[in-house]
């Protein structure tokens, strides 16, 4: 059988360990030879690396880790690229959701000003790590990317470097999908989901359980509780209070337009005015994650180091980590499995710009995806789409160009921001933010 060499680029992520379970669960099937974790911050890395190292001797102790800041020893010969880069980590993510908020805009880590600002970050980061792939990696690599705001990222890597092997891919449909199969007591791999947008804007049209049409049965549920199951199954992922609220506001979208089942993220677009109304300005969800994931993961090893107990089950993150690495099987054996991800428009969607990165269902083969047909979408759906689309596209542009009148037009663009005036006040202050971070605007 053949044995992969896998790198996890971000290896000092607060979801390594849950990929890494994920991905060893799997050995009878798919058999990593080498995982490396490649990380630009040692330190955090190698925290997070004690936790890893239980984990692949718990799962797989035949696996050679390796932890490196070296990009030679990172991605030498290997298949499969996981990324999950946060660039600035969470110090940066506070930022861009407090900024915004500063002016009465949703301040969100991937929607509105927060998600261009962390684009303008991790656009030239992801560039490099392909070129690492092109210089030391096996010739067939794929990356699966994870880094935020994948939607940015997804369009500009197509845009830069137009023929690196990746593909983009974002865990909330499957992760909305693990709530719907709660609902409709199934496996959520019972369920086959038609959908249409762009990654943390879009829609599922269709919901078949073994082939069954359940999509009015489960209209009718979310316009009451969202997605919020019956009973409380979820897992360690999507189970903080903040979370909760998020599943359950999709009623609220439900019962205004019910003619598709939103993406929790379209709260931010359309009921933005009381998303920043509920917003504490002052601790924001980074400060939730700092406090809570993070601090849990870093605690946890300094636990280990003093007793040498751990308890690794808290961090096997379910969806997350199991959705990585079925698509990553089907890359690498050819199956052609269905999933969600992002892919090049091209007629995908029919009504919508070719260059456009939409996210919808394809099947996944060894040369990458096979998008299925979505055909025409109706006005208020292609509307807003196309709203969002051209904003992520001047912000990438923006980003190539070192232009300040296209990042102007990107913030301006974002249904999130009410005016000129608001843009161009979050923008000059998230300037000065990310100075270490962004590329020089003229
Ligand atoms: P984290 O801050 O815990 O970890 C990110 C790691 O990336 C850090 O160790 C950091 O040092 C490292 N890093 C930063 N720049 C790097 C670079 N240039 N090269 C290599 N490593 C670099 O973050 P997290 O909360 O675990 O999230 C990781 C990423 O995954 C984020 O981008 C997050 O937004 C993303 N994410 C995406 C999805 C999705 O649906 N697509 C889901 C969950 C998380
Ligand atoms: C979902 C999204 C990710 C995002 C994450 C944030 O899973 O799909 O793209 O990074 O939520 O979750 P957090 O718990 O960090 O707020
Ligand atoms: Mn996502």
């Amino acid at each position: 059988m053949k044995k992969f060499k896998l790198v996890i680029v971000g290896g000092g992520s607060t979801y390594t360990p849950g990929i890494v379970k994920s991905l060893l669960s799997k050995k009878e099937d798919f058999k990593i030879s080498e995982l490396r974790l490649y990380d630009i911050n040692e330190e955090r890395q190698n925290k997070v690396g004690v936790i890893v190292k239980k984990v692949v001797e718990m799962f797989d102790p035949e696996v050679k880790l390796i932890l490196t800041t070296d990009p030679e020893e990172g991605f030498k010969d290997a298949d499969f690229v996981f990324a999950q880069m946060r660039v600035g980590l969470y110090k940066m993510r506070e930022q861009d959701e407090k900024i915004p908020l500063k002016y009465d805009v949703v301040g969100q880590e991937t929607c509105g000003p927060g998600g261009l600002a962390y684009g303008l970050r991790t656009i030239y980061p992801m560039v490099e790590m392909i070129d690492f792939c092109e210089k030391y990696a096996n010739k067939n690599y794929w990356i699966v990317n994870y880094s935020n705001p994948a939607a940015i990222v997804a369009k500009a890597m197509y845009k830069i470097r137009p023929n690196a092997r990746i593909l983009n891919i974002c865990d909330m449909p499957v992760a909305i999908m693990r709530n719907m199969a709660n609902i409709l007591d199934c496996d959520r791999h019972d369920i086959e989901a038609d959908y249409f947008g762009l990654n943390h804007f879009g829609w599922f049209t269709k919901i078949r359980v073994n082939g069954e049409d359940k999509t009015d049965e489960l209209k009718a549920y979310v316009k009451e509780h969202g997605y919020i199951p019956p009973d409380s199954r979820s897992e360690v992922r999507h189970n903080d209070a903040s979370w909760l609220h998020t599943f359950e506001n999709a009623k609220h979208i439900m019962q205004m337009f019910p003619k598709y089942l939103p993406n929790t993220y379209m709260q931010y677009y359309l009921l933005g005015d009381r998303i920043v109304k509920e917003a504490n300005k002052d601790h924001t969800r980074a400060n939730e994650v700092m406090e809570g994931r993070e601090k849990k993961i870093f605690d946890a090893v300094d636990q280990y180091n003093a007793t040498g107990q751990i308890d690794l089950t808290q961090f096997f993150t379910g969806v997350h980590g199991e959705f990585i690495v079925e698509v990553a099987m089907s890359l690498a054996f050819d199956s052609r499995k269905r999933h969600l991800v992002m892919v090049e428009n091209n007629g995908a969607i029919k009504n919508l710009p070719d260059d456009a990165m939409v996210e919808v269902p394809a099947y996944i083969t060894k040369d990458g995806p096979d998008p299925i047909r979505v055909g025409e979408i109706p006005t208020f759906y292609k509307g807003i789409i196309e709203q969002q689309e051209a904003s992520e596209k001047l912000v990438v542009e923006a980003a190539i160009e070192g232009s300040y009148e296209k990042a102007l037009m990107a913030f301006t663009m974002n249904k999130t921001i009410p005016s000129a005036f608001v843009a161009k006040q979050i923008l000059d202050d998230m300037i000065e933010a990310n100075k270490e971070y962004w590329p020089d605007f003229k």
